[in-house]
């Protein structure tokens, strides 16, 4: 645990910066829910699945392919259920739906997780750039597939990052999502990471009225999950960089999972819903992404993409 995860103070939820995925969940019993998640064989997915798994829950577990999520299911003890979806490939995503609904059971929880962070190189999924299409897309393919399965008063949790804050001025270029007007790794991470917690705020208002919720969060940053695979610093540089920040200022994945965790599961949740959270607390995102006409704007170019 970092030093700073040690002396930060908790928030008003009674958990904080150094709670993990145990403790936002300890006493609680899941048994009989179930909660899809994507990205569940790596990082914060995989401690995600443990835990809620640990607390009795059946999760259904997506990974990119079968093989993948399989693997990460056998690996957990608990009710599980492994299937493929990978995001950037729209038929597979409206197969992971079809397969769900095929289980015919209500859906408590889905945590929207998978996600991949700061591509060097501009990379394109059906002429929209790679992250954008990815993160946000697919996900929003995935939810909306899945609207009819959801159980009454079931939870939309969807993982954005503080690192929504680096997103471009205006919080999304409308006019260049293919990236071919410019495109900066950190900018378009942060842009699909802004419509991600866009997607959560506009799906809350469509739920308002019933005991549905949808929120986003920043799990905090935490260096020891595959996020940085893309990233090309040299091992030599990054490595001792990673050490140090360990051990002063960074989340471990029990604690990186724990707000996600939180926000699926709690009790005491159950009214909240178009928040932004941070360290198991509600925080404030950047300005822009509390603008409702924007998060209204970007659902309906998201239809039609996702329509396309
Ligand atoms: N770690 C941090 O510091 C941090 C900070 C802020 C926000 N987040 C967010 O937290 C979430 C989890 O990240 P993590 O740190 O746990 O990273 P991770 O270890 O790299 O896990 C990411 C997961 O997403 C999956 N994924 C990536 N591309 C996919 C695709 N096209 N289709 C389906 N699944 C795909 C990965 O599958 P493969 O293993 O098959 O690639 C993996 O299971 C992400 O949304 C990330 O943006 C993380």
């Amino acid at each position: 645990m970092s030093l700073l995860a040690m002396i930060k103070p908790k928030g008003p939820s009674g958990f904080g910066y150094g709670s993990t995925a145990e403790d936002v969940t300890a006493g609680l019993s899941l048994n009989g829910k179930t909660y899809l998640l994507t990205g569940c064989n790596s990082g914060l997915g995989l401690e995600t699945l443990r835990v809620l798994a640990l607390r009795g829950a059946h999760v259904i577990s997506a990974a990119r392919i079968l093989e993948r999520a399989q693997a990460a299911c056998a690996s957990i003890k608990g009710l599980t259920t492994p299937v493929a979806c990978e995001l950037a490939e729209p038929a597979s995503v409206r197969a992971c739906v079809a397969t769900v609904k095929r289980l015919n059971i209500p859906i408590d929880g889905i945590i929207c997780n998978a996600g991949i962070m700061a591509l060097p190189k501009l990379n394109r999924a059906y002429g929209y750039e790679l992250q954008f299409f990815t993160n946000h897309i697919g996900h929003f393919i995935l939810v909306t597939g899945l609207i009819d399965a959801l159980a009454a008063d079931a939870r939309v949790t969807v993982l954005s990052s503080r690192a929504h804050e680096s997103a471009p001025k205006g919080g999304i270029e409308f006019d260049n999502l293919s990236g071919e007007k410019g495109y900066s790794a950190w900018r378009a991470y942060g842009q699909s990471k802004f419509a991600n917690l866009l997607f959560a705020k506009e799906l809350a208002r469509r739920f308002s009225g019933t005991a549905r919720a949808a929120n986003a969060l920043h799990p905090g940053v935490i260096f020891d999950t595959n996020l940085k695979r893309s990233m090309n610093v040299p091992r030599v540089i990054f490595d001792p960089i990673v050490t140090l920040s360990n051990l002063l200022v960074l989340k471990t994945i029990p604690q990186g999972a724990a707000t996600q965790c939180y926000v699926a599961t709690n009790r005491a949740l159950a009214a909240v819903s178009g928040q932004y959270f941070a360290d198991c607390n509600i925080a404030k995102p950047r300005a822009d992404a509390e603008d409702p006409l924007l998060a209204r704007r970007l659902w309906d170019v998201t239809e039609k993409i996702a329509v396309a």
